[in-house]
């Protein structure tokens, strides 16, 4: 046998093999300053397109004082213990209360991550016996919890409801002979194209196949819907969604979950999901600051209204300068350009750099072989100003894909080293 560590040693995993040439630039870059529009990268103010504080919240002056009231009062322990053992309180509940209201659901509950939560969830609502099918494109904790499940899964086409359909055939089958039941997963927002899941189409599925619809809102919540109550609202089927989860990891800018259903459902899961059952309870002054945020959600829509002028402004000025932005229908804005991975890392240099612009990129194996995506992320606390700087710095870096700048610095560099 050999040492557990070998492996690591001789293969540090599809991203860490490139730490050495990316780190702290592409990966682990340090963005400084108070979140907002302008933040500074590497001592230079950039303009940020990366961040998924949708509604500008994370540095709004109420919210900074809730926040640092709350954490005045309560610290950051207060409560200590799970929330069956020694960590419930009041406050806890009504956040709860009113997130299931806003949601138009009878109940919810609280998580402590979005990502844990939602694997715990899923954990939870499967038994062995039932069948699973969700969409391959689905984030890593849907998953991730997919894989905790010892029974049947398939996976459907991205939002492709004949592969959909056809899966659910099969999960039919499987569950006839099992006795099980079948949970069907997709998100409201695919937040790296930011195509919305095919919510509606999905829930007209209900009145020919038995299954119950969990949807993963990260991105929809604070941002789509009446009050940005989210995708399944925009869509008109809330109702049709049985089991409804978002993160306060995006517009709500803090830390934390919540998932909302039916009441009999929710008071299964309080007293099964282990993430909860045996994880200390979310301190209070993310509580508190959770219940400030939703109030800003329910009685400022023109920060929202703010956010869509902004992602608007850029998925307008994108597509009329003739750059393609896939099929959005979110405020996640994809940019595809053709290039190489080194073409790529060139062009993200020269946004950083010279246009003062910050983004993400994705290339293969991401997306496909020869592809660029860069991600930009609007935000209420972005202005027009921002949009026409970026607009016209994409202008240029097209410019210079096309005539081979990025093609020749690429070679450049590779021949110093
Ligand atoms: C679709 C989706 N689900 C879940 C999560 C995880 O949420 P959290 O950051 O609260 O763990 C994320 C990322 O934040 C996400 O994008």
């Amino acid at each position: 046998m050999r040492d557990l560590f070998e492996r690591i040693h001789e293969n540090k995993g599809p991203l860490g093999k490139w730490a050495s040439q990316a780190e702290g630039y592409f990966v682990f870059p340090k963005l400084e300053g108070p979140i907002s529009n302008r933040m500074k990268f590497k001592g230079k103010e950039v303009i940020t397109w990366s961040i998924n504080d949708y509604l500008g919240l994370a540095n709004h002056p109420e919210i900074r004082k809730v926040d640092a009231e709350a954490a005045a009062e309560y610290g950051s322990a207060y409560p200590m213990g799970a929330r069956m053992m020694s960590g419930h309180t009041d406050v806890h509940e009504q956040l709860e209360n009113e997130l299931a209201a806003f949601v138009d659901k009878e109940a919810a509950y609280l998580l402590n991550f979005g990502y844990q939560g939602i694997l715990s969830t899923i954990d939870t609502l499967v038994h062995k016996d039932d069948v699973i099918v969700y969409d391959v494109d689905a984030h890593a904790c849907i998953i991730d919890g997919v894989r905790l499940h010892i029974g049947k899964r398939f996976t459907y086409k991205h939002n492709d409801i004949d592969s959909l359909e056809k899966n659910l055939q099969r999960a039919t089958k499987v569950a006839e002979q099992t006795g099980g039941g079948i949970l069907v997963i997709s998100e409201g927002v695919f937040g790296m194209r930011g195509e919305q899941g095919k919510l509606k189409e999905i829930a007209a599925l209900k009145k020919k196949y038995n299954f119950r619809f969990l949807v993963d809102d990260a991105h929809g919540f604070g941002t789509l819907g009446q009050n940005g109550k989210g995708a399944g609202d925009e869509q008109g089927i809330q109702a049709d969604i049985d089991v409804y989860f978002a993160t306060f990891a995006k517009s709500m800018a803090s830390t934390g979950a919540f998932i909302a259903a039916d009441k009999e459902i929710i008071d299964y899961l309080k007293y099964n999901m282990r993430s909860q059952m045996f994880a200390k309870s979310l301190q209070m002054q993310l509580v508190k600051g959770a219940l400030k945020r939703l109030e800003m959600l329910r009685t400022r829509p023109e920060i929202k209204d703010k956010l869509w002028e902004n992602v608007n402004a850029l998925q307008n000025g994108l597509k009329e300068n003739g750059f393609d932005i896939g099929n959005t229908q979110s405020c996640v804005t994809p940019v595809y350009l053709k290039g190489s991975i080194p073409e790529a890392m060139a062009l993200v240099r020269d946004l950083r750099e010279n246009y003062g612009i910050f983004c993400s990129i994705v290339v293969y194996p991401v997306i496909p072989k020869g592809l660029i995506l860069l991600r930009l992320i609007p935000t209420a606390s972005h202005n027009l100003e921002d949009v026409k700087i970026t607009l016209a710095a994409f202008a240029g870096i097209r410019e210079k894909l096309n005539n081979g700048t990025y093609q020749r610095l690429s070679e450049e560099v590779v021949a110093s080293t």
